[in-house]
């Protein structure tokens, strides 16, 4: 057989990464002023419900493990029974902040998880396409995460004052799932945890330690509940989808 020709079979039988789903879905919901975010209703689903059910219908993700207080555990349990979701591998306590939550879900992934994605409970309007596209690149970069262009101009300011407006055209809302090589996360998180690095967002744990991350073609429906306002935005993703 041609060397060419065997390259060709080798690159073929190649197997994808295995990819461990980590949703935190730990937080306080401290800007929803006492809403309980995961658990609202967004046409007539909790918002943890469909985040899960679209991570269950992408053929890219072997399992998932939830991130989430301690006393809710059991509740989150039920609700992936009654949705259905059977890729959970397991539902774990998380930390006193994302990073931590996320953390403490890696450590549960499976030894074989080569991708991480990591998931905000909260992002229950991330696409199949979305999935796809940011899985598929991750699997080739080692690092990808979807964003959409900022629409709004960012300034910088201190005391009410601005300080410097920055360049639009070069500005990129970052989204989730980000998806990053679990152990170089997992390492990553831990470095920044112990230096006391605060990040909010997973890829620039990995992006302190110089790794390329690859931006994907996010979303602007990909929204993350964050205030009571997101969830009349949500209503009306739904319609839109429904007409
Ligand atoms: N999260 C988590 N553990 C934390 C904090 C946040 O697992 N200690 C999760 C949230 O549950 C959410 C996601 O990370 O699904 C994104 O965080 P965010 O939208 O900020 O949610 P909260 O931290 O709950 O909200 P707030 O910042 O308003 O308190
Ligand atoms: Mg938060």
């Amino acid at each position: 057989m041609g060397v060419f020709l065997s390259k060709l079979l080798k690159k073929a039988a190649k197997k994808r990464p295995y990819c461990a789903a980590v949703v935190p879905a730990a937080g306080s919901a401290r800007r929803m002023e006492g809403v309980d975010k995961l658990g609202a209703q967004l046409g007539g689903k909790p918002v943890l419900a469909r985040t899960l059910e679209a991570l269950e219908a992408c053929p890219l993700i072997d399992e998932i493990v939830v991130v989430t207080r301690e006393e809710q555990i059991p509740a989150i349990g039920e609700l992936c029974r009654s949705y259905g979701i059977k890729k959970l591998k397991c539902v774990v306590r998380g930390g006193a902040d994302r990073a931590e939550s996320v953390e403490l879900g890696l450590r549960e992934i499976s030894p074989e998880a080569e991708l991480a994605a990591v998931h905000d409970g909260a992002r229950p309007f991330v696409s199949q396409r979305l999935l796809e596209e940011v899985l598929t690149t991750a699997a080739r970069t080692g690092a990808a995460v979807p964003a959409v262009p900022v629409k709004d101009t960012i300034k910088e300011a201190e005391d009410n004052l601005v300080e410097r407006t920055l360049d639009r055209s070069r500005l990129w809302a970052v989204q989730t799932p980000q998806v990053i090589q679990a152990d170089l996360l997992l390492g990553a998180l831990k470095h920044c945890r112990e230096k006391g690095v605060s990040i909010t967002d997973d890829c620039s744990a990995v992006e302190a330690m110089g790794m390329a991350v690859t931006l994907t073609r996010g979303e602007y429906e990909n929204i993350k509940i964050t205030t009571p306002i997101d969830l009349a935005f949500g209503e009306a993703i739904l319609k839109c989808q429904q007409d």
